[in-house]
């Protein structure tokens, strides 16, 4: 299988698939969700892990954990509650699918898990990568993995990356049959850690001796990030701040809550509360906060709502808004020091 596939095969694949682990089981990073295999904690751990990097996870791993130990829990509460924990992480389809796939497990399967890659690709929310994930690394099924750090690992060290569908092809044929969750997060931790998109470690690299290109760049280019400018306004009266829903049919956080959005024509000469940088996806947002008095906010939105902090720090906020309202240190007992 491996040939015309990888340039190497037989002792050879076998000495990388050996050294790749021996790596990783002196190197490897202590994350929560690797203390042990519980299938609810690699699911939740997986679906957080997409597209979002390992620093920014384990903050919300942790709160997401303490409020849904386990998947009973989950499927119990209120999609609101599940989103206002997710509220930072982005991509806020993903939490609620997971709560959906909560209700199934414990509705349809009684509590119970599948376990192979085929039982979960049919919950909602889990694709080839995630179902291939959970089943090798929970269940010890031996199925590859492949995503954005798999497919560069691969191309480095094959010489040229042909794309997702070989990626494929290629993680399947390198697999360590015997460790299959280890060889497939070991794939993951090299191009997450030593074989970055952009100074790759190569010198501390275990696979170094197998790879032809050797840190030249065997990536797709990327395309140009795009810039824009966003101004939200911050009313405030008696200790609330004034919040506005996103439409139940968004595109992007269908149904969370943000800061008014000021509109060009709307804006005047407010010296600027707040002035922050922010990126979604392939956008960064230079983000300008403006106050706005209660009596002009009607102009800026029509149905927002009032929130204390006490209500607001369990909304579904945008990750933006919560910064924002972070930064700004809106809490009462900030604003009744500073007037000591
Ligand atoms: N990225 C996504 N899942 C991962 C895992 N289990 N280990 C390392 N990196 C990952």
């Amino acid at each position: 299988m491996s040939k015309n596939i990888l340039p190497f095969e037989g002792p050879g694949l076998r000495k990388l698939r050996r050294a790749l682990l021996a790596w990783y089981d002196q190197h490897r990073r202590e994350l929560p969700w690797r203390r042990n295999t519980d299938p609810y904690r690699v699911w939740v751990s997986e679906i957080m892990l997409q597209q979002t990097r390992v620093a920014a996870v384990l903050d919300h791993y942790a709160r997401f954990m303490q409020r849904f130990p386990d998947v009973r829990v989950l499927a119990a509460v209120r999609e609101s509650s599940v989103l206002a924990v997710w509220s930072g992480l982005g991509y806020y389809h993903r939490a609620r699918r997971m709560h959906q796939a909560a209700k199934v497990v414990v509705r349809e399967r009684r509590g119970k898990f599948p376990q192979s890659a085929a039982g979960w690709l049919e919950l909602p929310g889990i694709g080839r990568y995630t179902a291939a994930a959970i089943a090798s690394i929970a269940f010890g099924e031996s199925v590859a993995v492949v995503d954005g750090n798999v497919e560069r690992v691969l191309g480095r060290i094959a010489g040229a990356n042909p794309g997702r569908e070989a990626a494929w092809q290629r993680a399947e044929a390198v697999l360590d049959r015997r460790r299959p969750g280890d060889f497939n997060q070991a794939m993951m931790e090299l191009g997450a850690t030593i074989c970055t998109p952009r100074a790759p470690q190569c010198l501390l690299c275990p696979l170094y001796t197998w790879c032809v290109s050797r840190g030249a760049e065997a990536s797709r280019p990327q395309p140009p990030r795009k810039r824009k400018e966003l101004h939200y306004a911050l009313a405030r009266e008696n200790g609330a701040v004034l919040l506005m829903q996103r439409a139940a049919d968004a595109p992007i956080m269908a149904g969370m809550w943000e800061l008014p959005i000021i509109q060009d024509d709307q804006r005047n000469g407010d010296k600027p509360l707040a002035k922050l940088k922010h990126s979604i996806t392939d956008t960064d947002y230079e983000v300008t906060v403006l106050p706005v008095s209660a009596e002009r906010s009607h102009g800026i939105t029509a149905d927002g709502r009032w929130f204390t902090r006490k209500r607001w720090e369990r909304l579904a906020l945008t990750g933006l808004t919560r910064k924002i309202l972070r930064r700004l240190a809106l809490e009462p007992s900030a604003v009744s020091s500073e007037s000591k």
